[in-house]
């Protein structure tokens, strides 16, 4: 029989917008004042660096999450939403005393709290009391193309959506801005650490506020600096795969704490606030970065803070996040000059062989994933996100998109995987109104 790759479409956004709006008005019957996207992201290199004050590269995708609005006058946050058909209602009194707590209402009353204190904490107390005056409570209706769980950051989209959505409403003019969106980020980045109690370190939040169509974004997460590159890969033949593995080994959210406490261990034995700062502003071409089975991997001065660490285990960890780091920071300069393709397929498949090998974020479905993009002839592929499940990345030929993702669904066939879906993708645009 042949196969047909299932691939999932981005709402347009006229499209994601109708959808969410009359959502809203099924729902709470009444129409509602506005509707907002945010998208999922992916991130093309710079894995499990940003709580490290390392360097990301992240794309928006067109994929977005679609947020219906209008503000309540009291303080109960109301949410329908097209994947989780129950409406869920929670009092933002109530969370802001006992946190964390599941259900979608802690994304979106955590950015409402979050945003509130953010102001505050940057001396911005009027526009505080402008939120808490316009934003009392809020009725959401949401609609998406991001699929669920499964690592491309439908839930950072949720709150970024929101905030563009409450900034609006309550006219604080913080989205026009980058430094305002940087708010905005913090605001998604607090919901999700606190009132929701995912440790996760800004990546996914800054990709959706911050990144621009036909471009990626260079997020230096020490300085939260950011810098944008074209990313125009039709230009040079090439189309990028995501391929979702449609699985999600559940010891993720724990193993990601793990992860990240012992980067903290690593980083207070080695006398560093954050791993990062232990990587040198220039990377010297002659260190080997991409071939992890040589004699001279890592280079000197990651090997020289491995033999000071006592505990064996935390080696592996900071080998991943200090040679990673730097493999960021040579596709930014391969970026900037515009060099040859073979050497972003090094450093991407480099990436990946660090976090299946010494990191351990791996899965036997994206490794596959990986593996059998690579016999087709990628331009490199690699796991994107958390890891665990959820998905990879592949540069491909245009012409090849179909025939990989063919040889994806039939490798996954062979060794009884659930069955992948691809989204082919070229960056989207950030978080914005849409009506
Ligand atoms: C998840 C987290 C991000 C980041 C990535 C790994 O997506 O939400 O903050 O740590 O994993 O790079």
């Amino acid at each position: 029989m042949e196969i047909k790759p299932d691939f999932v479409e981005a709402y347009d956004p006229q499209e994601g917008a109708r959808k969410a709006k009359a959502l809203f008005e099924e729902t709470f019957a009444t129409s509602p004042i506005g509707v907002w996207r945010a998208p999922g992201r992916v991130n093309v290199i710079g894995e499990h660096t940003d709580y490290n004050g390392g360097k990301a590269l992240p794309l928006a995708l067109p994929h977005a999450v679609y947020v219906a609005l209008r503000p309540r006058e009291d303080d109960q946050v109301k949410i329908i939403s097209e994947d989780f058909p129950e409406l869920n209602c929670l009092k933002l009194s109530d969370l802001a005393e006992n946190y964390p707590s599941s259900g979608p209402g802690a994304f979106i009353g955590g950015v409402i709290l979050g945003l509130a204190e953010v102001l505050k904490t940057r001396s911005l107390p009027q526009k505080a009391e402008q939120l808490a005056q316009k934003i009392p409570g809020l009725e959401v209706a949401v609609a998406s193309s991001v699929p669920l769980s499964a690592g491309l950051s439908s839930s950072a989209a949720l709150e970024c959506a929101i905030a563009v959505g409450i900034d609006e409403l309550a006219s604080l003019g913080l989205s026009e801005s980058p430094e305002g969106r940087k708010l905005l980020v913090e605001a998604g980045k607090l919901a999700e650490n606190r009132y929701v109690g995912a440790p996760t370190g800004g990546l996914d939040q800054s990709a959706s506020m911050l990144c621009e169509k036909d471009q990626v974004l260079e997020l230096d997460c020490a300085s939260w600096n950011t810098r944008l590159h074209p990313f125009d890969l039709p230009a040079r033949g090439l189309s990028l795969l995501v391929i979702d593995t449609r699985t999600s080994h559940n010891l993720a959210d724990g193993q990601y704490g793990l992860r990240r406490a012992a980067c903290e261990k690593a980083a207070e034995f080695l006398g560093v606030k954050e791993l990062g700062e232990l990587v040198p502003t220039t990377i010297s071409e002659r260190d080997n970065l991409t071939n992890l089975d040589a004699p001279d991997y890592p280079p000197l001065w990651v090997r020289e803070q491995l033999d000071k660490l006592s505990d064996a285990s935390l080696r592996p960890r900071v080998c991943h996040v200090l040679t990673e780091i730097a493999r960021c920071q040579r596709l930014c300069e391969l970026l900037e000059t515009g060099a040859d393709i073979a050497k972003w397929r090094d450093l991407l498949d480099a990436s990946h062989e660090s976090l299946r090998r010494d990191y351990e974020v791996s899965c036997e479905e994206l490794d596959l994933a990986v593996q059998t993009a690579r016999n087709m002839g990628a331009y490199g592929a690699r796991m994107t996100g958390g890891g665990f499940g959820g998905c990879a990345i592949t540069l491909v030929g245009a012409d090849q998109v179909e025939a990989t993702a063919k040889a994806v669904v039939q490798t996954f066939k062979d060794s009884g995987f659930n069955q992948p879906r691809f989204l082919s993708v070229s960056p989207g645009e950030a978080a914005a109104k849409v009506e």
